[in-house]
């Protein structure tokens, strides 16, 4: 029985059932045997790798990105550059050695991370050390100012609460423990807040047994975002695997040794994540006062980027077959829409005043 579980168990036993949301972030988060705060995840020996692992063509993409949006912005002499949930560092430090070769933009941002996990947050001491980083554990400790937000697979670990139509009408989905043994089980509670927090463009549309997930603090932390670049001035670029119109459906999933597994088997030994509803997160950064572009599917935003050329170039300079097959395999995974190129999308938030940022020129 893993650490989690029995602590879980306890409180469950003491307080009764505990929400999704607050599995969810037990799960990742609890203090001392969240999986974030434990672990490295990444990589072949891990239980998942993400696109900044799999070339290093993304984070110098996204630095480049970045670049030109601050270029679009005027040029400020002083931008937060911040990523939310960094893992090993990887994005970051691709994306600023891409972006030496633009005039003046090193020397006028000040880069940020907003980490909660202390193990990977030594991770990016190591990827990070030629630069001055600074690291928060929120967003709401960002120093004010134009900031530009990366979040590569940071939306995804933010907590989902269900809901689902029983016999009894609409009811929240809750974990308790399961009575035949030592593990847990969901439950339902009838709860009235369901039918105020459903997607307004699936009302009247429920069955007995349709099933509905919301992140509140997505759409909180969306909104405080957005607001802030229409004051301040920025932009937000989120990519994340997720769906653009909300539908009833579960995606609450688990991964564990690159295999998915049963969410309320191993708490705090599998990464638990849900699938992000990139409407509703539209919906936050638009409600924030921002101009939102996209989703556009992963494969397509960073070929009008250029990683064809880009990966040509690497593929060029390979020293041998095997790498240059590596190149290629990373390019696909990336890119086609068998692999990562659909199922992950890219949206973008900016302030009002800012021209269309770079890929979404035509959308
Ligand atoms: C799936 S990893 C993505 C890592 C990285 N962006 C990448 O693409 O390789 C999620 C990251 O978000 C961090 N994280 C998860 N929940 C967080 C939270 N509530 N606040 C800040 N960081 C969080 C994790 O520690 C981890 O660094």
């Amino acid at each position: 029985m893993s650490a989690l579980l029995k602590s879980l168990r306890r409180e469950i036993e003491a307080t009764g059932p505990v929400s999704v949301a607050d599995y969810m972030t037990q799960c990742l988060c609890h203090p001392k045997y969240g999986y974030y705060m434990t672990r490295d995840p990444f990589g072949v020996k891990g239980d998942f790798t993400t696109a900044p692992e799999i070339s290093q063509c993304f984070g110098e993409l996204l630095g480049l990105w970045a670049a030109i949006v601050w270029q679009q912005m005027g040029s400020p002499k002083d931008m937060h550059l911040v990523e939310l949930g960094p893992g090993r560092g990887t994005l970051m430090k691709d994306a600023l050695r891409a972006v030496r070769a633009v005039p003046d933009f090193i020397d006028s941002i000040h880069i940020h991370l907003v980490e909660i996990s202390p193990t990977l947050k030594e991770k990016q001491k190591d990827s990070l050390q030629d630069y001055k980083v600074n690291w928060h554990e929120s967003v709401m400790t960002i120093p004010d100012g134009p900031a530009i937000f990366l979040a590569n697979e940071f939306f995804d670990a933010l907590p989902v609460r269900q809901f689902e139509k029983g016999e009894k009408g609409w009811a929240e989905r809750f974990v308790d423990l399961d009575p035949d043994g030592e593990g847990l089980r969901f439950v339902l509670k009838t709860d009235e807040a369901a039918t105020m927090l459903m997607p307004s463009t699936l009302k009247d549309q429920e069955t007995q047994g349709s099933l509905f997930e919301t992140s509140l603090v997505a759409q909180a932390i969306a909104l405080g975002l957005a607001e802030r670049i229409k004051d301040q001035g920025g932009s937000i670029l989120a990519i994340d695997y997720g769906y653009e119109q909300s539908a009833f459906g579960e995606s609450l999933q688990a991964l564990k040794d690159h295999k998915f597994t049963d969410v309320l088997a191993t708490p705090g030994e599998a990464d638990v994540t849900a699938h992000v509803n990139f409407e509703t997160l539209a919906r936050s950064f638009k409600e924030g006062g921002a101009h939102v572009f996209g989703p556009m599917g992963q494969g397509e935003f960073l070929e009008r980027l250029g990683i064809t050329a880009r990966m040509q170039a690497l593929i060029n300079g390979a020293q041998d077959d095997a790498q240059r097959n590596d190149l290629i395999a990373a390019h696909k995974r990336l890119c086609s829409p068998d692999e990562m190129g659909s199922l992950f999308k890219v949206i973008c938030a900016t302030h009002p005043a800012q021209p269309h940022p770079p890929a979404f020129e035509e959308v």
